[in-house]
């Protein structure tokens, strides 16, 4: 069964949309996503992606095309049209990009209107082989802008990072910038250092990550000690445990970093506690359907 997706308005079968190539998103990257998942067909932590959306668009001044209703509206149809083929649990990608226009550098005209498609994927859970063994890991240099803060479509440097973390049969590159660590190629960065949870600071050298936020907000209703601080390559080598998140990898376990086990090469206790807490978040959620 073909999945359902939304283009400029209209829903059509994923395989029949199409766009201009002089779509500036095509021509230039020039544009933003979310991707955001649904369980028990309920977007997960909605207002958190609409706000980040928002915000970037108007950072990189791209026109925001829909009221954050109408996205509610549009959003829920493009999950309640993918249920039969996806069941409830989907991923939910969604961009805008700065519409159609002659190649120019410059912005189009203020009349070019931005395309906006969104698409759905089955959202499937984490293999048994992640959650008992854990997965491998990179460091690299962060070969990307400075602007890591915008969830830009422009992503050749989180893409070549990530097939080189693939390369060295890692499932991710933790990246460095400058003498610390700051996120992977597309997932945010957790340590456990002297038993405190720990992630970088948000600013430019890093997404702010929607599973990210949820994380300290559970660590804190669950009185696990965490805070928001800088991490060297060092200390991460000699974390007690390292998490990757992400919207649609949730929290991985990294139980080696660069060939080397990390601690006794199993996912640690935090892990398992803080994953038994963001399981029971996204059964109440489905429980609202
Ligand atoms: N990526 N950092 C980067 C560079 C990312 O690309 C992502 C997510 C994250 C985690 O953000 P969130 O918790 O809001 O998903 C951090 C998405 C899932 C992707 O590109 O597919």
């Amino acid at each position: 069964m073909s999945s359902i997706s939304y283009l400029n308005g209209i829903f059509l079968p994923a395989s029949e949309a199409r766009i201009s190539p002089l779509d500036r998103g095509f021509i230039f990257g020039d544009g933003i996503y979310e991707v955001i998942p649904a369980y028990g067909s309920q977007l997960f932590r909605l207002d958190e992606h609409l706000q980040r959306l928002d915000d970037n668009l108007a950072e990189v001044r791209i026109k925001q095309p829909l009221t954050n209703n109408e996205w509610k509206t549009v959003l829920s149809e493009v999950v309640a049209r993918n249920q039969a083929a996806h069941g409830g649990e989907q991923s939910i990608y969604l961009q805008v990009t700065r519409g159609v226009a002659e190649r120019d550098h410059g912005f189009p005209d203020s009349n070019v209107e931005p395309t906006l498609f969104i698409m759905s994927a089955p959202l499937k859970p984490l293999p048994a082989s992640i959650t008992e063994e854990g997965v491998a890991a990179i460091t690299h240099e962060d070969i990307r802008w400075k602007n890591c803060h915008i969830k830009s479509t422009s992503l050749l440097g989180n893409i070549l990072l990530r097939q080189h973390a693939y390369d060295e049969d890692a499932v991710e590159a933790i990246l460095v910038r400058d003498g610390e660590v700051t996120e992977g190629a597309a997932s945010n960065l957790f340590a456990i250092i002297d038993d405190v949870l720990i992630t970088p600071p948000k600013g430019p050298l890093l997404l702010p990550g929607i599973t990210r936020d949820l994380i300290l907000e559970l660590a804190k209703q669950h009185n696990i000690a965490a805070c928001e601080a800088f991490i060297t390559p060092a200390q991460l080598s000699d974390a007690e445990e390292i998490w990757l998140t992400s919207s649609t990898k949730e929290i991985l376990p990294v139980t080696t970093l660069n060939g080397n086990a990390v601690n006794d090469g199993k996912p640690g206790k935090v892990w398992q506690q803080m994953t038994q807490h963001y399981q029971a978040y996204k059964q109440q959620l489905r429980n609202t359907s």
